[in-house]
């Protein structure tokens, strides 16, 4: 069986990376969870002191960047990798209402981008791999043999984030999850520098109203006639 890449895009919280991980499990492919980088660059700047809610030293933060080393590690018990900033595994750091609220600022920033693809774009050089963000088909992979692009309501999406964050034990109101929903994804497809956006040969899949377990198989199927 030839080895593929599997790009899937779409907007906030539409269960891409659950999908993604059971995918990459079921085909012992690598899975590559693009938006935790963007994350990582977001705490980096957090803790450099160039972004707050009440400010962004943009060109502050781009002289930074070089110091910004964002790395994957595998973690076995899991059995997916795990996102590493200058080698501190920082996967309870990222997932904060405090990240989510900047990181479409510095995702929006050209220089963030090209330092991230660049590492993207070496992961999935063998192939083998499933990567899922908001510029995978169109812009790190755009030869990818299967694109997806995921949808959900808002709804949905937002009471997905909400228990996935009040299960880490953060104290957050589902209105401010929603609210933080929309104003990602206005943010995300409106930015100049790869904008999210569906590629022209992605297949699209609103997930608003089925299980994992179906999804799961509706896109196996795809990538079996794609294999
Ligand atoms: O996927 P996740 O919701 O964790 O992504 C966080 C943010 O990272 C997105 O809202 C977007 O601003 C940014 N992102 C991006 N390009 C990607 C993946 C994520 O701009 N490929």
């Amino acid at each position: 069986m030839k080895d593929i890449t599997i790009a899937i895009d779409g907007f906030s919280s539409t269960g891409k990376s659950t999908i993604a991980k059971l995918l990459a499990k079921s085909l012992g492919y690598v899975y590559v969870d693009s938006g935790a980088m963007y994350r990582a660059i977001t705490f980096f700047a957090m803790k450099e002191g160039k972004i707050s809610t009440e400010h962004f030293d943009r060109d502050g933060l781009i002289s930074e960047l070089p110091n910004a080393k964002v790395s994957f590690k595998f973690n076995d018990s899991l059995g997916f990798a795990e996102v590493y900033l200058n080698d501190i595994n920082i996967e309870k750091n990222i997932r904060t209402l405090e990240v989510s609220n900047l990181v479409s600022t510095v995702a929006a920033v050209p220089e963030v981008r090209k330092q991230l693809v660049k590492i993207q774009k070496e992961i999935g050089k063998n192939k083998a791999v499933v990567m899922d963000g908001r510029d995978i088909g169109t812009v790190v992979f755009p030869d990818a043999e299967l694109k997806i692009f995921m949808n959900a309501s808002a709804q949905t999406r937002a009471l997905r984030r909400y228990n996935e964050i009040k299960d880490n034990g953060e104290a957050i109101t589902f209105d401010a999850i929603l609210e933080n929903v929309q104003k990602r994804d206005h943010l995300d497809s409106t930015r100049k520098d790869s904008p999210l956006l569906k590629a022209e040969d992605a297949i699209e899949i609103d997930n608003s109203d089925v299980t994992i377990e179906e999804q799961f198989q509706n896109i196996l199927k795809l990538v079996n006639s794609v294999l």
